[in-house]
């Protein structure tokens, strides 16, 4: 299978790749894996006192679509508000990364992990769970 020029350049220099301290209470982690293939993907977001998104990390074990779908997401993450990165469609990143059928399990991925991070930091910061339908396309 061919990749695109954006997968490629992603996966051979990634964005973002890194850890923050998930004990921090304003550090959100996202932990998935894809039952499909088994791939797993941590992303993480640290969010200032207006909910603004001021960094992002990731790690990815899994395939070069799912390195390049966390990878763009985290760009994608660094400066938005939590409410408009809830915002992001896994079908955003499947535009984006010009990604086959096969493959857009990777980028669901990517999505799952952006809501969990998120969740994550709300309920560390005393804020309901949010209820998140899977939007798999
Ligand atoms: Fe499963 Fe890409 S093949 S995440």
């Amino acid at each position: 299978m061919a990749y695109s020029e954006k997968v490629i350049d992603h996966y051979t220099n990634p964005r973002n790749v890194g850890t923050l301290n998930k004990d921090s209470k304003n550090v959100g982690t996202g932990l998935v894996g894809a039952p499909e293939c088994g791939d797993v993907m941590r992303l993480q977001i640290e969010v200032d006192d207006n909910n603004v998104i001021t960094d992002a990390k990731f790690k990815t074990f899994g395939c070069g679509s799912a390195i390049a779908s966390s990878s763009l997401a985290t760009e994608w993450l660094k400066g938005k508000s939590i409410d408009e990165a809830l915002t992001i469609d896994n079908m955003d990143i499947v535009e984006e990364l010009a990604l086959p059928p096969v493959k857009i399990h990777c980028s669901v991925l990517a999505e799952d992990a952006i809501k969990s991070a998120i969740n994550d930091y709300r309920v560390k910061n005393g804020l309901e769970a949010l209820e998140l339908p899977k939007s798999h396309h």
